[in-house]
């Protein structure tokens, strides 16, 4: 703006106030955008979804290509993340990480328009469940990356930061006043946090209160809730009626204690599943991220700290193709499905609500079922069953879930479905054993069960810069495919 104009000043101090209303207004939402579907919705679609949903911020977890440019001058501000697998490379040479963010990044900033913001070195790489894996790599490839940034010249844009599991901080009385970083990695993590502070970067926690009641059946359910009438955790003054407080708390504890009590922290992922276990429901779903959502809307902070972290959603849409070693919820975090679709309303304030992805193409509203002349007694159908499910995603039929209430019928037929669909409805995949399946046109969804019709990969009108990640999608459906056919003509 121009410097000798003095009544521009005003008008500054008065389109800036605005703006911050109209972010208030708009939402100011940020959300986790995971790619691990064999389906994945198209990312012009999903950037779409984002924005009309008030989402301003979104985290990947890899550099995704589609993603990326899709997010190219919308304005959504962006954090790219650094797979652990990448964490050793990156570690052992300054070079590999001027490589990574001249590809990765730099690239994106300066020739598509991507508002990126962050890089998350790693994600959770201090796990317990890693035994060590990523610790000695971490720290150096958080200092390579951010000596990487500062010679690309993005120095001041570009943000390091390391997602990580709540597990790296504990109490030691079992209040959040107590609150201190795990003896294993503490100096570790003290050296992070004074490097990370220097560089005037944020730290990164993920924060699920789902996993403490998935992890334990004697957990207060209310006390997972934002609106739940636990009987209070009381600690000194403070009387914590949510576990999130709680957790978020304890790590301000923590940071108290080593002298960074104005640490900035971003809740890297928060949510809450809607299938593939007994708490995972679409009522709880909304339950809880209807408190988190008001919260953010409001600029709540908790008891220790007032001021409200950035906090990312977990997640925007499900993932057909993640890895359930967590459990079966693994694959529905979405506040929307796989497709975009809405699983359940939530109120954004000023009277809106979600609004679902739009101009989704799907294959062919048919479905493959079990047939009805065929026999339970069949010796074929077991097999055939869990074949299916082998190659598609079945965490929807066990107990609690929202195809748990099926019968053996009915649990062949979503088995035959889901192999069905995610084979593209392929001539010759809905052949089970000795016509054990047919193909129907009357949708077999009854209840919450849903008896999916996957999203047509191959009529979205793809803009070439997508051929890259569709190749890969495409190369790994046909593997699978190649595996496929060759179990069958083996057996
Ligand atoms: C990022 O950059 C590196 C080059 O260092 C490249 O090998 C890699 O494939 C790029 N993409 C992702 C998603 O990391
Ligand atoms: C349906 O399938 C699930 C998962 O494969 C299994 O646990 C359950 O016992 C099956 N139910 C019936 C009635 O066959
Ligand atoms: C399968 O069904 C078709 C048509 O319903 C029938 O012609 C065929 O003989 C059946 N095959 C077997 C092996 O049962």
């Amino acid at each position: 703006m121009g410097s000798h104009c003095h009544g521009c000043k005003l008008w500054v101090v008065f389109l800036v106030l605005v703006m911050m209303k109209g972010a208030t207004a708009a939402g100011g939402l940020a959300a986790n955008w995971g790619t691990q579907s064999t389906h994945p919705l198209p990312a012009n679609i999903v950037v779409k979804l984002l924005k009309e949903n008030g989402f301003d911020k979104v985290k990947l977890f890899e550099a995704d290509p589609p993603a990326l440019k899709a997010l190219g001058n919308s304005g959504i501000q962006v954090m790219v993340g650094i797979p652990n697998e990448l964490l050793g490379p990156l570690s052992s040479s300054v070079q590999a990480a001027i490589d990574w963010v001249q590809q990765n990044v730099s690239n994106y900033i300066s020739q598509m328009g991507v508002n990126i913001r962050h890089v998350a070195v790693g994600n959770e790489p201090f796990l317990k469940t890693y035994n060590d894996k990523f610790v000695h790599t971490t720290f150096p490839a958080l200092k390579n990356i951010q000596a990487a940034l500062i010679k690309a010249g993005l120095g001041r844009q570009v943000k390091v930061t390391i997602p990580l599991n709540a597990d790296v901080y504990q109490s030691d009385n079992g209040l959040p006043s107590g609150g201190s970083f795990r003896p294993d990695i503490h100096d570790l993590m003290v050296s992070i946090i004074k490097f990370l502070s220097e560089s005037n970067s944020p730290l990164t926690f993920n924060i699920y209160p789902f996993l403490s009641l998935y992890a334990d059946s004697h957990f207060p359910k209310e006390y997972a809730y934002f609106d739940g009438n636990a009987a209070p955790l009381v600690d000194g003054s403070i009387s914590y009626t949510n576990v999130f407080d709680a957790n978020f708390d304890t790590l301000v504890a923590a940071l108290d204690k080593i002298g960074f009590s104005s640490m900035p922290v971003i809740v890297g992922e928060v949510g809450w599943p809607t299938d593939g276990d007994l708490n995972a429901n679409v009522d709880n779903a909304k339950r809880f991220n209807q408190g988190l959502v008001d919260r953010i809307l409001q600029g709540r902070g908790t008891p220790r700290r007032s001021t409200p972290p950035d906090v990312y959603i977990f997640s925007l849409i499900d993932e057909d193709a993640k890895s359930i070693d967590p459990g079966n919820f693994e694959r529905h975090w979405g506040v929307f499905n796989f497709d975009g679709a809405l699983k359940y309303q939530l109120n954004l304030g000023s009277g809106r609500g979600l609004v679902p992805a739009k101009g989704v193409r799907y294959l062919t509203r048919q479905w493959c079922v079990l047939s009805p002349q065929a026999s339970l007694d069949d010796p074929a159908l077991a097999s055939s069953v869990s074949y299916a499910c082998s190659y598609s995603d079945c965490t929807s039929l066990g107990s609690g879930s929202s195809c748990g209430v099926l019968d053996a019928r009915g649990n062949a037929s979503y088995a035959f479905n889901m192999y069905f669909q995610t084979m593209n409805q392929r001539k010759g995949t809905c052949s089970f054993s000795n016509n054990l399946s047919m193909i129907t046109t009357l949708d077999p969804s009854a209840g919450a069960c849903r008896f999916k019709v996957m999203i047509d990969i191959g009529k979205h009108q793809l803009p070439p810069a997508r051929s890259s990640s569709t190749g890969r999608k495409l190369k790994f459906v046909l593997s699978v495919t190649a595996i496929v056919m060759l179990l069958v003509s083996g057996a």
